[in-house]
């Protein structure tokens, strides 16, 4: 039996996919990868050369050109791009409004999507890899998919949460509910594909939705 697990989450903005995957790779002794950090930091790479958001070959020259470093452990938080630390930037407002220049391009996906696998691939012990495309696109062959869901309100409150308050109502809309009908023209992950499993987690805590991912692996794997 090849012990090695691949467990892809995809859902909307909020849901509370990088918590829940982080709290089920300690769980299990995976690694985990934040997909979503490496289009924001695609965004830092082409606002850092002076390209404009509405310049999509500039942005796609951008990401093919980016060299990107990413942590997959679950308890170090760190992306570089272009050897650069931006693991702070890439939560900024400007960033968070910036990134839909690059995850609604096909091309800039593409690449993304085959850096993602190489990533998975090498992880010698197996991974938990979230974003919006990797039960249907990156890892559609992953041991457990899952699609994480939670009502919208319950979303930007958690959102609001993440930054600390610090974020007013249409700017918390902008980064919750525009972002999520501009990714959502390219990539659905609003209903689960065959084979994955919808999980929503308006109603259940933090450990009772890494609880039932758990119970979701323990069962799939038998
Ligand atoms: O999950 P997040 O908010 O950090 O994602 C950042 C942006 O990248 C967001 O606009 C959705 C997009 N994204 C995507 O299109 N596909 C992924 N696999 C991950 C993120």
């Amino acid at each position: 039996m090849n012990d090695r697990l691949v467990i892809a989450i995809d859902g909307p903005s909020g849901s509370g996919k990088s918590t829940t995957s982080k709290g089920v790779a300690r769980a299990l002794g995976l690694a985990y990868l934040d997909t979503g950090a490496m289009y924001r930091a695609i965004a830092c790479a082409y606002l850092d050369a002076g390209v404009d958001p509405s310049d999509t070959a500039g942005v796609i020259a951008a990401t093919l050109g980016a060299k990107l470093e990413v942590s997959t452990d679950p308890d170090v938080e760190k992306i570089l791009v272009n050897g650069t630390d931006v693991t702070e930037r890439i939560r900024s407002q400007e960033i968070s409004t910036k990134v839909s220049a690059v995850s609604t391009v096909p091309e800039c996906r593409a690449d993304l999507v085959a850096r993602q696998r190489a990533i998975i691939d090498a992880a010698p012990n197996g991974i938990i890899a979230e974003g919006r495309d990797i039960t249907t696109v990156v890892a559609p062959d992953a041991d457990v998919r899952l699609l994480l869901t939670a009502d919208p309100e319950i979303r930007m409150a958690r959102r609001k949460r993440d930054l600390g308050g610090a974020i007013d109502a249409s700017s918390l809309a902008d980064q919750v509910l525009r972002r999520d009908r501009d990714d959502s023209k390219l990539v659905n992950f609003t209903t689960a594909a065959d084979g994955v499993t919808h999980l929503d987690c308006t109603e259940l805590s933090l450990e009772e939705t890494i609880q039932a991912v758990l119970d979701l692996v323990a069962a799939t794997r038998g």
